[in-house]
């Protein structure tokens, strides 16, 4: 992470109902953009000065333009996501040429059930968002990725990988990456 987020402008994809963003509020940012596939979650996301809500799937849409974001985040967000390479290099086209990519991962074995509502079209799209019991409730498919294949994704994108693992008492359950423009 930058020593300092004055001025910056941070892209938190999968932003949720913005649980981490009391990390950055007082940071001095100039501009946080929190997007999101769920409108619903969105709706509680923290607003303040500066921040911008964006209700899109980072899977296909990217709204924002090259090289104009400092910090990317995504926290608790990789496990959803299917096409690891398209992410990677979306990220990368937008960061500045110091800009760096905070991510977790954390490995999964269970599916998760998403029963908030999100974009009406994503009901008729394929099999990752499956109607689960009615049509208020959806499955979000978990995707179990490698460390090494989210590795390479970013070496592809021409992002420098650091990592460190993230242990509790029964030992690493995931790590933390940070993808730095090179
Ligand atoms: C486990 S939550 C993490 C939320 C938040 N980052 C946090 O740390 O509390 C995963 C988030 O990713 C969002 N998400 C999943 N797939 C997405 C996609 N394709 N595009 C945008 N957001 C997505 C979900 O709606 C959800 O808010």
């Amino acid at each position: 992470m930058p020593r300092s987020l004055r001025g910056a402008t941070i892209l938190d994809i999968g932003a949720g109902d913005g649980r981490t963003f009391h990390w950055f509020a007082d940071e001095g940012f100039e501009h946080y953009y929190a997007v999101d596939i769920s409108r619903d979650l969105l709706a509680h996301h923290p607003q303040s000065k500066g921040v911008e809500l964006f209700v899109r799937d980072v899977e296909e849409e990217w709204p924002r333009d090259d090289k104009s974001i400092d910090v990317v985040t995504s926290f608790f967000v990789l496990e959803h996501i299917e096409d690891l390479q398209h992410l990677a290099d979306s990220v990368e086209r937008v960061l500045t040429d110091t800009g760096v990519w905070i991510f977790t991962y954390f490995p999964q074995r269970r599916e998760f059930i998403h029963s908030v509502e999100v974009e009406k079209e994503k009901k008729t799209k394929g099999e990752k968002v499956q109607v689960k019991y009615d049509e208020e409730k959806f499955k979000i498919q978990m995707y179990c990725h490698r460390y090494e294949e989210i590795e390479e994704a970013m070496s592809r994108a021409g992002l420098e990988v650091h990592s460190m693992d993230l242990s509790d008492s029964d030992g690493v359950i995931g790590r933390v990456y940070a993808g730095v423009k090179g």
